[in-house]
């Protein structure tokens, strides 16, 4: 993960790069920093541990400079400190880098600098780029021969005109983004200010020399020409709204999202044509693969379920990381990948299995400029708008929605209906999950079919963002076993219908606390869409019980790109 925010010009460059690597945080927050360079040539590192806000509170002056690179961390290998935080610099402190994704070959390149008589001072893999860029010098653009595995990386050096060092290698995604005296480098699109007109995408095994005058690109070590792509800035929608935290300002947004989806996958004529390639696409399958990860992995089984109640069509959910080349494939299968992000590395790499077998991809996807959107065939919005805490909450009924809709037997008045039902279920979630005084020690979902990865989901933002151990379990199964777990401490949720009485009366005989959660508007059958809400606002209010930020829980980042 991480995220690389830089840039090159004349005015507030720091500022702009602080600015820059706050909408990067969703990379990851375990520390931050900045190199820029100084009126006399040097390079100034200034890092810190936590997150942007922790940085900015140790840039005390904003010097005019004419280059500024910047990070932050979702800490791979080397721990969580300030040794370890980047800019990681040469031993000569003569090259600094900003780096994101991992140096496979890091222990040999280790060893050779040692041979070297260079002496490394952190346990981070990064380290060893400005080093070895030390030592090709002028041969900067051949580092791809030096180096392995999937990575990004923005250097300076104080030995060239000021510019920056830029490389790829994999699919992690980097940009440059030209405004009228400035040049950006940046992770993300996203996070280039609105006077950014012209990008342009480094690809696998690219490298680039970046000044003001003009830039030279190198593929492979040989040179290339790059053209510059018109670009138009995002609406970064990035204020929280007036609710203390993205995570409640997204769960509000829910009735929203749903009430969108509906009229544009009815109306749209783009989305429409896609829909009829999709049902083409379906009837020449004879098995729907399905991969995700996290709460995309929970919409995706739900989808493969109805895929194989409504469609009676072979359907299976995989955890991205799970789906190997021992997998059985065909071309006549088809997949389905959904992704929030669009960047996640682990669906990537599945995507890269499939192409290998030929398989016709279909993504549902949030970030429709994404590497998984530009990868699939097709490529069906979920038009949430930008999700910023952590915990996905309405990309969830958004995904749900969209698949019952690809899906395509349910009744449009149940489909327009959702958005009310969401609102209502808003509105009565504290009283249908009222929480217990006594904080339970453990907490168990359990539910059946539908609700069963209601349960799985719930847990998963339960955990997320209150650090307490929580489950989710078929109704049925817990007495198979973890029923020997209740007691007075423990507190189960149960996703109620006509099975989940036993499991409740099992509970109960055991003095564990039971909270049922019946179903709203039993008789539409897309309700299952926003039955997740009381769940999602359990997490949040526990969170703010506990004193957690629910936006930036601890070891977590929301792009997860590394595998
Ligand atoms: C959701 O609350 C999590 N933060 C996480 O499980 C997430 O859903 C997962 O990493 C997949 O991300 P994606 O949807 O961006 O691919």
């Amino acid at each position: 993960m991480c995220g690389i925010f830089g840039c090159l010009g004349k005015h507030n460059l720091i500022t702009q790069t602080l600015q820059g690597l706050r909408l990067l945080e969703y990379r990851g927050y375990d520390s931050a920093g900045i190199v820029y360079r100084t009126a006399q040539g040097k390079l100034r590192v200034i890092k810190a541990v936590g997150d942007i806000n922790q940085l900015t509170a140790r840039v005390k002056t904003r010097p005019a400079t004419s280059l500024c690179l910047g990070h932050t961390r979702w800490a791979t290998n080397g721990g969580v400190n300030l040794k370890n935080a980047h800019p990681q610099v040469s031993f000569n402190e003569q090259i600094a880098v900003v780096h994101n994704g991992i140096i496979e070959n890091y222990d040999a390149c280790r060893t050779k600098l040692q041979k070297k008589q260079i002496k490394l001072r952190t346990e981070v893999d990064t380290e060893v780029i400005p080093n070895i860029l030390y030592l090709l010098q002028h041969n900067k653009h051949k580092i791809h021969q030096y180096l392995r595995g999937q990575y990004v990386f923005a250097a300076a050096d104080t030995t060239t005109a000021p510019g920056f060092f830029v490389a790829k290698s994999g699919t992690l995604p980097l940009y440059l983004g030209r405004a009228k005296d400035t040049v950006y480098v940046s992770s993300d699109t996203m996070a280039f200010p609105a006077t950014v007109q012209q990008i342009i995408a480094l690809n696998d095994g690219d490298t680039g020399e970046i000044t003001l005058d003009g830039s030279k690109f190198y593929h492979l070590g040989q040179p290339i020409t790059k053209a510059w792509q018109a670009f138009t800035p995002l609406n970064k929608q990035t204020d929280k709204n007036g609710f203390a935290t993205y995570m409640a300002k997204e769960i509000n947004e829910i009735p929203d999202v749903l009430n969108r989806i509906t009229a544009a996958y009815q109306q749209d004529e783009t989305l429409l044509l896609h829909q009829r390639q999709f049902h083409r696409q379906l009837s020449q399958t004879d098995c729907v693969h399905l991969c995700a990860c996290g709460t995309s992995y929970h919409a995706a089984l739900i989808i493969a379920h109805l895929i194989e109640k409504h469609l009676h069509l072979r359907a299976i959910a995989h955890v991205s990381s799970e789906f190997t080349a021992d997998t059985l494939i065909d071309k006549r299968n088809l997949a389905i990948v959904i992704s929030q992000s669009g960047e996640t590395a682990d669906t990537l790499a599945c995507i890269s299995l499939l192409q290998a077998h030929r398989v016709p991809i279909v993504a549902l996807c949030n970030v429709t400029s994404s590497t998984i959107a530009g990868q699939s065939e097709l490529c069906f919005p979920l038009l949430c708008g930008p999700e910023i805490a952590v915990a996905s909450t309405k990309v969830f009924c958004a995904a749900l929605l969209v698949g019952c809709l690809l899906i395509n037997r349910f009744n449009p008045a149940d489909c327009a209906a959702l958005g009310q039902l969401a609102q209502t279920t808003l509105q009565q979630a504290r009283q249908l999950i009222h929480l217990p005084a006594n904080r339970p020690q453990k907490i168990f979902f359990i539910g059946k079919q539908i609700d069963y990865f209601l349960a799985l989901e719930s847990a998963l933002k339960v955990k997320e963002v209150t650090y307490t151990h929580c489950e989710g379990y078929p109704a049925n199964e817990l007495k198979h076993g973890p029923l020997s777990m209740i007691d007075q401490h423990s507190l189960a949720v149960v996703y109620q219908s006509d099975s989940t009485s036993n499991a409740v009366a099992e509970i109960t005989a055991r003095g564990g606390q039971v909270i049922t959660l019946p179903p709203l508007a039993p008789e539409n059958p897309l309700n299952f869409i926003t039955r997740i809400i009381p769940a999602q606002i359990m997490a949040l209010d526990m969170a703010e019980q506990l004193g957690i930020n629910p936006d930036k829980p601890r070891n977590l980042a929301k792009s997860v790109t590394v595998l």
